[in-house]
């Protein structure tokens, strides 16, 4: 009976352990197909304004025999500008989601009037709005706290947010950011939008790198899909969270909540340790 229970213990156990095994497995498999999906899209996103720049220039190089026009030139010139600069940014974008992801990321942590950092982040976005026949207003309230974290990583949250919200309305609607107070001291930003909205699909959809609901809406030149889950990454790492409400048709909000500046532990960073003298924020 004694002997029994061993082999039925040491079957039971290798059972278990074959089924460890296959989770893990399994995991490493899914693990290895986001990332060549992720490398296989990235590579669209790098190739499409590449081949516009090499095309383009060598257009422009040939002038002279293609009998091109002064305008036709300006306006080559001026598609080889457009790609390259977007390409700079979708690497940039690159490079943070892949920073971000290894654990790496140091944020700096300062006081930061978000009040101001979201005046003038909405300012940026004015003349743009305006041009495309939208409201946009920036609401701050008096009792917004001051908040610990890093200014240029929460600006860069603002500017992604914004810069969707103004991409996904039609002509006629709004944009509205507001900063309050929120609970146990700490702050609560919205970027509300009256544009396209997206379905509880599309929403989770729209977190994912890379993801871009659809892709009639947005022009290469103006993303890659990686605003989104950038901004969501930098706010959990301030120890926030990003919180997506929308309703297909009616509009889009953006809730950033971040916590206390009290509550922020801030603790040396890798990159502390070798001299650049930033923090590295508690992750969640
Ligand atoms: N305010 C919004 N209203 C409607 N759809 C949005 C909004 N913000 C984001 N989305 C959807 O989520 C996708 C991903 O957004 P993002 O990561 O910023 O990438 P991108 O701006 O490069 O398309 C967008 O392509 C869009 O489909
Ligand atoms: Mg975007």
């Amino acid at each position: 009976m004694g002997e029994y229970a061993t082999l039925l213990a040491d079957a039971v156990m290798r059972q278990r352990a074959r089924e460890a095994e296959h989770t893990a497995r399994v995991e490493t498999e899914l693990a290895s197909r986001v990332k060549s999906e992720f490398i296989s899209n990235m590579s669209h996103e790098l190739r499409t304004p590449l081949n516009t720049v090499i095309g383009f220039a060598k257009l422009v190089s040939e002038y002279d025999q293609r009998r091109l026009s002064g305008d036709q030139i300006i306006e080559y010139a001026n598609l080889i500008h457009d790609a390259a600069t977007h390409l700079l940014a979708v690497i940039n974008d690159i490079l943070d989601i892949s920073k971000i992801q290894s654990g790496k990321y140091t944020l700096d942590a300062r006081e930061v009037e978000l009040g101001d950092l979201v005046n003038t982040a909405v300012a940026g976005f004015k003349a743009n709005a305006t041009s495309l026949g939208l409201e946009l207003e920036a609401v701050v309230s008096p009792d917004l706290p001051a908040v610990r974290g890093d200014p240029g990583k929460l600006r860069q949250v603002l500017n992604n947010l914004i810069s969707n919200a103004v991409k996904f309305t039609p002509p006629g609607g709004s944009v509205r950011v507001s900063a309050k107070a929120g609970e146990d001291d700490g702050a609560v930003i919205s970027v509300r939008d009256t544009g396209v909205g997206m379905t509880e699909e599309e929403v989770k959809l729209s977190l994912t790198p890379f993801a871009q609901v659809d892709a009639s809406h947005s022009r290469w030149r103006e993303g890659a899909g990686l605003g989104l889950p950038i901004a969501k990454a930098l706010v959990q790492l301030h120890g926030g969270k990003l919180k997506v409400n929308s309703s297909k048709s009616i509009g889009t909000e953006v809730i950033v909540t971040l916590p206390s500046r009290h509550e922020v532990s801030v603790s040396r960073g890798r990159d502390a340790l070798l001299g650049t003298g930033e923090m590295n924020l508690r992750q969640e």
